[in-house]
């Protein structure tokens, strides 16, 4: 065998299609509202378009970038179209784009502060500014006990904040021995199911996660979660972990930190706090009043993925004191011993996550902070309110239909007055036109419609064609 021989892409050809790709999303994001928004496609439609076996030889870059409009396209829906009203937002913007890119080209796996220093030290800069940005407590500081990380996402958030709650509570012995079905975890009915899922990963067991009720405006009742307190301490149970949201899933609603905040530390819980969507408002110093109370935190988390311009995936996690995560997290084998680690005055963030391997995904948060600079940020943010805030007006003055909840922020839940086979028939017709995506939930046992706007390109134009043609269909509906 020739020792010249190989299959591998040339730096000029690099160059030639990186261009190409380059254009090719250049190109998308210029046609991207004449896609339907959500995907048409049935299931085992995409895989029935592609070749059962794959190729024995090498296929010219051209033709499979052919295949990307010809197979694929078909079936994306489109998260980044302007017209993407649905779940919360994974909004993505030029830069982060670029930045992600630059990553993959760097190829590097930070693990450790010594597999590439500028990885682990970038991140450590990045989400200190953000703390400055966010107005966070300066305990999730660096220089501080605490300090922040890049998660995958909010459910990897919260399940490390809870593996550090289970072992703070039982002095690093579920670790060693496994939970022994004591340990008892408190959210409300609408924090997002990434808890229950963590609660199970845990090892806590679903049934030791205590689900309180809400109030009228869909927020946690603390007093509820004193009386769930105190009746498990009394079955002898150990309650170790209380999750709060500032913007829950179903209807943003923010659950009252400051008296949460206080009972944790009154009863010695690990108070969690997700922000994974909503988080991003506090950019604005207007809407910084959401968390109040979160000096009293143990850990915090929002996505930056969701609604501050940065591609998927990245979340923002961060501890008052990292000595309990990393004491929780830590394994060390051999193989992983050096220098740096040795000195004590590096951190190696493969100890602050489930992951040993990690990407440089802070370079991507770095580029969106320094293209748009945070006034920048906070106009695209305040823009996003105020159009759902007249999207939330409209609802109220029209005849048929209704504000379900509070709309605090970007997200409108509403619902035509016909009752949920109406609404679910309004919502499969708005979704099958292609024109728009909005997806729903329930509150009080009712189907609601949600709206959320978050998307970069959303503008006011997108926001009232979307309002026009939920009126319209609603009037061809009522018609049958
Ligand atoms: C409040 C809240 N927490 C957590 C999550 C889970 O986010 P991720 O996909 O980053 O795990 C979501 C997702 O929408 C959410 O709304």
């Amino acid at each position: 065998m020739s020792d010249n021989k190989n299959f591998h892409m040339t730096p000029d050809d690099f160059r030639k299609y990186g261009r190409a790709v380059v254009d090719w999303i250049a190109d998308y994001y210029e046609r991207i509202e004449s896609f339907p928004v959500l995907s048409q496609v049935k299931p085992g439609q995409t895989r029935g378009l592609l070749p059962s076996e794959p190729p024995a030889l090498g296929e010219a870059f051209e033709s499979i970038l052919k295949d990307v409009d010809n197979l694929i396209i078909p079936g994306v829906t489109h998260w980044q179209s302007p017209n993407f009203f649905a779940f919360f937002p994974a909004n993505a913007s030029g830069p982060a784009i670029l930045g992600e890119l630059l990553s993959a080209g760097l190829g590097i796996q930070g693990m450790l502060w010594s597999t590439s220093p500028a990885c682990t030290e970038l991140e450590t800069h990045v989400l200190d500014w953000l703390v400055d940005m966010l107005g966070l407590p300066t305990k999730f500081k660096s220089d501080a006990a605490g300090g922040g990380v890049i998660q995958d996402s909010a459910s990897s958030a919260s399940l490390c904040a809870l593996l550090a709650a289970r072992e703070r509570a039982t002095e690093y012995g579920s670790n060693q021995q496994g939970c022994n079905g004591r340990l008892v975890a408190y959210a409300s009915t609408q924090t997002h199911s990434s808890v229950e899922k963590a609660v199970k990963i845990a090892g806590l067991g679903s049934q030791n996660l205590r689900l309180i009720r809400v109030d009228d405006s869909f927020a946690l009742r603390p007093d509820d979660l004193v009386k769930q307190i105190k009746q498990d301490r009394q079955d002898g149970l150990i309650p170790c972990f209380v999750c709060a949201t500032v913007g829950t899933t179903s209807s943003n609603a923010m659950d009252p930190l400051p008296e949460i905040g206080r009972i944790c530390r009154e009863e010695s819980l690990w108070l969690h706090v997700d922000g994974a969507m909503s988080g991003t408002a506090a950019l604005c110093p207007e809407y910084r009043y959401m968390h109040d109370g979160m000096e009293l935190a143990d850990s915090y988390c929002f996505n930056p993925h969701k609604w501050m311009f940065t591609n998927f995936d990245c979340d923002c996690f961060y501890v008052a004191d990292r000595e309990i995560l990393i004491k929780t997290l830590s394994v060390l084998p051999e193989y992983l011993r050096n220098k740096a680690t040795e000195s004590g005055a590096v951190i190696d963030y493969r100890d602050w996550h489930i992951p040993l391997g990690r990407r440089f995904r802070s370079l991507k948060l770095w580029f969106v902070i320094r293209y748009y600079g945070v006034e920048g940020l906070r106009y695209h943010i305040r823009r996003h309110v105020e159009l759902a805030q007249n999207f939330a007006r409209w609802i109220g003055e029209a005849d048929r239909f209704e504000l379900v909840a509070p709309a605090p922020l970007n997200l409108v839940c509403f619902r035509h007055l016909g009752g949920d086979t109406f609404n679910q028939q309004l919502l499969d017709r708005l979704n099958q036109s292609g024109n728009i995506y909005l997806t729903h939930t329930t509150l009080n046992n009712k189907y609601v419609l949600r709206f959320c706007v978050g998307q970069t390109h959303t503008e006011e134009r997108h926001v009232y064609q979307a309002w026009r043609q939920i009126q319209e269909t609603a009037v061809e509906l009522e018609k049958r």
